[in-house]
């Protein structure tokens, strides 16, 4: 019997998740048991990049987040509603969701984890920071005896496919942008990455995970790289420097920490720094943590295929606690590996 899937939005990423499931081949069995049984979109008259049964289609969202039948709701339409409405309903009909939504998680994760928690249901969103980076989970389970000091991150890919655009290519910003969206990588208004405040609901939740739960968004001074020049990123480069958009949360004692600075802005950062040389849609989260040190999460932050794995990974899990009662974890038949040759790489 298959675990049934009800997807809401099939766009970039919608489509990239789906090609996913409907492509098991070599990939864990887990995804064989995975079927994707209704789609709700918002025209059924757009034409889309992957061939969906019609029957499965539908614009009635609220009807796949009730449906009977579904285990899992997958939210990928993005924005604050109908999405917040749409996984609290999830929610309270003993769904389990998987979700992309930072903008949504950043401001609502409260009141959506405490439903969850009433309901015991599963909410993850690994696919909602760093886009195919794992993050979130050891962030909250690897990571968890450290005392964090800060996080600091190239979170938006967008923005830093632009910025790298211009500084080795010298290319105009408008342009960037432009591909940036041709290529999957922006949000469907683009101003929430170049005003910095896709990054900034992003470390609000990364900062929430990091330093106990007491992070507002709305607490996150935002600064996009708009004002960015040719002229500022020249003399950075002469400096020793280059341009970021970082996010960044520091605290003075973790979960204790009294004081907590949360912000993203235009940074300049020396050519030797770690997060110097992330270029394109690249992104990567520096955590700096007692007694562990550093640690950066590396990978690509943006684009269909990147956050589909995360959104499909995410599913996956909840399906193998669902198989397993909590008794093993789905991934343990590839402890037992046969290979007997070396390999390189
Ligand atoms: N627009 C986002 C970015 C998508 O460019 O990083 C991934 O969250």
């Amino acid at each position: 019997m298959a675990f049934k899937i009800g997807l809401l939005g099939l766009g970039t990423v919608g489509t990239g998740t789906a090609e996913i499931i409907l492509n098991p081949a070599g990939r864990h069995s887990l995804l064989k048991e995975i079927a994707i049984h209704r789609v709700g979109v918002r025209s059924l008259d757009k034409p889309r990049g992957i061939q969906l049964p019609p029957q499965a289609m539908t614009t009635d969202l609220e009807a796949i987040v009730t449906d009977p039948e579904i285990d899992i709701v997958v939210e990928l339409l993005g924005g604050l509603e109908p999405a917040r409405s749409l996984i609290l309903k999830a929610i309270s009909a003993g769904k389990h969701v998987v979700t992309a939504n930072k903008a949504a998680i950043a401001r609502y994760g409260d009141e959506i984890y405490s439903a969850a928690n009433a309901a015991g249901v599963y909410v993850l969103l690994e696919a909602a920071v760093g886009g195919g980076i794992p993050v979130i989970k050891p962030l909250k389970q690897s990571l968890g005896a450290n005392r964090i000091a800060s996080i600091i991150g190239i979170v938006n890919g967008t923005t830093n496919y632009i910025l790298t655009q211009m500084t080795t290519a010298g290319a105009d910003f408008d342009e960037v942008l432009a591909e940036a969206q041709k290529l999957g990588y922006a949000e469907a208004d683009p101003t929430a990455d170049v005003d910095g405040l896709d990054a900034a609901d992003k470390i609000a939740i990364l900062a929430s995970l990091g330093f106990g739960g007491r992070v507002k968004r709305e607490n996150v001074y935002c600064e996009g790289i708009r004002q960015v020049s040719a002229v500022d990123i020249n003399y950075a480069d002469k400096l020793g420097f280059v341009i970021k958009l970082l996010a960044i949360a520091k605290g003075s004692g973790g979960y204790e920490s009294d004081t907590l600075q949360l912000r993203v802005h235009p940074t300049l950062i020396p050519k030797t720094h770690p997060l110097a040389s992330i270029n394109g849609v690249f992104n990567a989260i520096l955590v700096e943590g007692d007694p562990l040190g550093q640690v950066m999460f590396f990978g690509p932050g943006a684009g269909a295929g990147p956050t589909a794995s995360a959104v499909v990974s995410d599913i996956m899990n909840i399906v193998g606690i669902l198989k397993s009662s909590g008794k093993t974890q789905f991934l343990d038949p590839l402890l037992t590996c046969t290979h007997q040759h070396y390999c390189t790489i």
